[in-house]
């Protein structure tokens, strides 16, 4: 039994994420080669607000919930991805990130995450696509009166 999953058992898995929707085959045993699979256990801490953040984080299978030092909390799921700010603009984390059930993910370091984005517009557009979803969503949770 191998410790880690083969590459066409890779490719299955990032056939279930929609960021990597759209991508040919090809592309998917590509993306297979930059990508680590990870299982977590409830309660993990997977991002820290304030500190350097290096991976892009996508979810397989599990929830997660995000917390940003004003208070916000917003749940993610299988499908959905977490850490891209940080790799995106160097800043620290804008939130901490803690696995709410048993998780599995795909983790992406930050010299892979670059190299996707080169290789992928696909992908830059899904990621810059869910970016703007998430600060209007930021956005419209903010009220000036509380
Ligand atoms: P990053 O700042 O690198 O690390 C924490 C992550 O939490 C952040 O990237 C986003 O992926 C996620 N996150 C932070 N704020 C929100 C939000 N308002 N909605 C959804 N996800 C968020």
């Amino acid at each position: 039994m191998p410790l880690w999953p083969s590459r066409s058992e890779k490719v299955k898995l990032l056939q279930r994420v929609a960021l990597f929707e759209g991508l040919s085959s090809r592309q998917l045993a590509q993306v297979a080669r930059l990508v680590d699979e990870v299982n977590v256990a409830a309660g993990k801490r997977l991002a820290m607000a304030g500190q350097t953040g290096r991976e892009l984080f996508v979810i397989v299978e599990g929830r997660a919930l995000a917390r940003t030092p004003r208070g916000r909390t917003v749940q993610l799921g299988p499908g959905q991805f977490f850490g891209e700010m940080s790799l995106l603009d160097g800043g620290p984390r804008s939130a901490t990130v803690e696995a709410s059930t048993p998780m599995r993910l795909l983790v992406i370091g930050y010299r892979e995450f670059w190299q996707l984005l080169a290789e992928s517009p696909l992908i830059a557009k899904q990621i810059m696509r869910v970016l703007s979803n998430r600060l209007r969503e930021a956005d419209a949770a903010f009220s000036p009166c509380s």
